[in-house]
């Protein structure tokens, strides 16, 4: 038998979430890996971290971009969706930028051999793919969360 999961969540309350779970969380993890790969570039260190360091300080960017076009335009739009009708979502563009921020996301994760964590490691280093690898869970939740619920529901009312 088929296992299916309905949300039964109103379109405010699922918003809400999204903004203080998945966008908070974000946020709070890409302070938290900006200020370390500032550290990184400024510290002596090995030109394979530095070229990683500033991968993922462009990549911080992007995220942010994203999540303050959504925040700008797109929550207010459902939000005023929710009281005066459904408008036009640009959700096949959210889409398209999920993808490619997984594409980039990717390309980190090989950079950095895959963020695996071995006994070598200096803690400042293990400390810093673990904030990757936070970064990784965060930002595949809110996309999963944003494409399988969020934007299914806002097609299913307009
Ligand atoms: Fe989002
Ligand atoms: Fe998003």
């Amino acid at each position: 038998m088929k296992h299916t999961t309905t949300f039964n969540l109103p379109l405010t309350d699922l918003l809400t979430f999204v903004k203080r779970c998945c966008h908070e969380n974000l946020h709070d993890n890409l302070v938290a890996l900006r200020d370390h790969s500032h550290r990184w570039i400024h510290q002596e260190g090995s030109q394979d971290r530095i070229v990683l360091a500033e991968h993922v300080l462009a990549f911080i960017r992007s995220i942010q971009g994203h999540l303050a076009h959504e925040e700008n335009t797109f929550f207010p739009m459902i939000e005023l969706g929710a009281r005066k009708g459904p408008a036009l979502y640009p959700i096949d563009d959210l889409i398209e930028d999920h993808a490619e921020l997984i594409v980039v996301m990717h390309k980190i994760k090989s950079l950095a051999g895959g963020l695996e964590v071995t006994p070598d490691m200096t803690s400042d280093c293990v400390s810093y793919y673990e904030k990757l690898l936070d970064l990784e869970r965060l930002l595949l939740n809110h996309i999963q969360i944003e494409n399988q619920i969020l934007h299914p529901m806002l097609q299913k009312i307009s």
